[in-house]
């Protein structure tokens, strides 16, 4: 096995979009963060350090973490944080994944500058047909002009929508349509004939995003670090935490700015303000003229872009339902065919009563919140994998999470004045032992604000064996599941109005969150977390915490 090991310095510098400059939370001073770079079957070593006052962790969105849930790094979850002045290395190896994931921040907000590209090179060559030019990576993130955690504090306390961010950027760019930003546009240089890989990540607090290419179409081949079938389409939903690899074949005649536009914007169906803006970048053609771009022209009308239209619900879970594990020879689908267990929790936003003297921004006076089962996630203040490890007792965790909602759940008609909008607070916490066939239905709710919830799984990846509008029907819907080439994922986007059916075999012995990858949904409460419990002999068993584990 080979060693990689990075340096990660957690601190401030001081950058400048739409003409805005403040200090922003970087990796090295890098805005989006370093890439990691590392290959199937690698031993990782990242010794994160940090030189700023405010505390941090750092979690490697999909890796599996194979017994080594100690580098997993979601805050209070699987470690406490690393304080100002303290340094943790997260130490892992890349089993049996290959593809695009992404590493972000997982304490507080701080995702919104925190994230990166992370990469895994397969053993055996890309299945793909084509030769690959060469490789790609589009990170979206967000810029905010105003401070992210003062908009954390104020929607925790007066619950209204969030203040949106003020720009959505392409690798750390917002692009040309939005003030000051025409120098700060991303720019691929493409070669007439050849074909591209695209890493395309959504890092993203809270926007679902389409991604589309002027005139051109884009051939998915992975999903979440797995491949997929291979299909053409004119855009991609990619949701906060997934990722997606396209092939790009620069086939077109450009017109003499030797440019395409590229471009992302949401996918949005919430009532409230959402930034609803465009971030664009540019193929640009070697061929022809190489002067550069001061003024690119845009086109007026953003179909050309061949973007869907932001509420496109027809258009996202379609894109959803086109992918298909690949099912080889060399990469079979393991779905679990049979299942011990079958969770069916709902994923909604609730109403609480407004703080006495303070004005709420929800509707009614009321603040939001948002829960599972109507279990609104409180964070304990201990990481809960350090107290499983060591058996204490003295927990601020319960093991009894609801394996069904808590009423009679009916999605349609639910009055947000008398229907079941109260949750409880607290932290329930669902057991089971090693090796567990589970299922979990993620009901949506209409209760308020339907949306589209990416519901990402730590520690796992599970199969979306079937989803639909409406009520999940128990005795009918599980006789429709796909479980031949049903695709493979870490993040899920559980419809509009309706569910998602996910299939995990649990054998990854340690605690993992669950969470919707939404920001704002997860600090008002959209989580869980379950356990699975050691199996028979070392292989089956949490390794030891490293020496290095910060404390609380
Ligand atoms: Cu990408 Cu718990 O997060």
């Amino acid at each position: 096995t080979t060693t990689r090991q990075f340096e990660f310095n957690i601190e401030w510098k001081k950058v400048t979009r739409l003409c805005h400059t403040k200090p922003l939370l970087t990796v090295n001073g890098e805005y989006p963060g370093p890439t990691i770079a590392v290959h199937e079957g690698d031993n990782v070593e990242v010794k994160v350090t940090n030189r700023v006052s405010m505390n941090t962790t750092i979690h490697w969105h999909g890796i599996r973490q194979l017994r080594s849930a100690w580098a997993d790094g979601p805050a209070y979850i699987t470690q406490c944080p690393i304080r100002g002045g303290q340094s943790y290395t997260y130490n892992f190896t890349v089993i049996d994944q290959r593809g695009t994931l992404l590493w972000h921040a997982h304490y507080g907000w701080q995702r919104a500058s925190l994230y990166g590209a992370f990469i895994i090179y397969p053993r055996m060559p890309y299945p793909f047909s084509v030769p690959i030019q060469s490789e790609v990576p589009i990170i979206f993130g967000e810029w905010w002009n105003g401070d992210v955690d003062a908009v954390e504090n104020e929607m925790m306390l007066y619950g209204g929508g969030p203040n949106s961010s003020d720009a959505y950027t392409i690798n750390g760019l917002p692009g040309p349509l939005y003030p000051c930003s025409k120098k700060d546009t991303f720019i691929q240089t493409v070669e007439r004939g050849k074909t591209y890989l695209f890493r395309i990540i959504n890092a993203a607090l809270n926007d679902e995003l389409f991604f589309a290419i002027a005139n051109h179409t884009l051939t998915v081949v992975e999903a979440d670090a797995v491949y997929t079938k291979p299909f053409t389409t004119r855009a991609i939903m990619v949701a906060p935490g997934q990722t997606t690899n396209v092939l790009v074949t620069a086939n077109q005649v450009p017109d003499s700015s030797g440019m395409f536009v590229m471009a992302a914007k949401p996918y949005v169906t919430a009532v409230f303000p959402f930034d609803n803006s465009t971030t664009a970048g540019f193929l640009k053609y070697k061929s022809t003229s190489t002067e550069k771009i001061e003024a690119p022209t845009l086109p007026t009308n953003l179909a050309f872009h061949n973007l869907p239209e932001m509420k496109d619900t027809v258009y996202a879970t379609t894109f959803s339902k086109m992918l298909r594990s690949l099912a080889s020879p060399e990469y079979p689908c393991n779905v679990p065919k049979k299942i011990d267990k079958r969770v069916i929790t709902t994923v909604s936003l609730n109403l609480q009563d407004c703080p006495a003297n303070k004005t709420c921004k929800g509707a009614l006076d009321k603040r939001f919140f948002a829960s599972m089962n109507n279990q609104s996630f409180v964070r304990p203040f201990k990481s809960v994998l350090e107290s499983h490890y060591k058996n204490l007792t003295n927990v601020e965790y319960s093991t009894d999470f609801p394996e069904k909602p808590p009423t009679a759940f009916d999605y349609t008609g639910i009055d947000p004045l008398t229907g079941n909008m109260n949750t409880e607070f607290g932290t329930k916490l669902l057991v089971v032992p090693y090796g567990t066939n589970m299922e979990i239905v993620l009901q949506g709710t209409s209760f308020l604000n339907r949306e589209n919830h990416p519901i990402h799984v730590h520690g796992h990846n599970f199969f979306v064996v079937g989803s639909g509008f409406g009520n999940f029907d128990v005795a009918k819907d599980p006789a429709k599941y796909n479980l031949v080439d049903p695709p493979e994922r870490n993040t899920v986007p559980v419809p509009t109005g309706g569910w998602a059916a996910i299939r995990i075999k649990a054998d990854n012995p340690g605690v993992w969150f669950i969470h919707c990858h939404l920001e704002e949904h997860t600090s008002w409460g959209l989580a869980m977390v379950f356990i699975v419990k050691n199996g028979v002999g070392q292989s089956q068993s949490l390794l030891p915490p490293p020496k290095d584990l910060p404390l609380c």
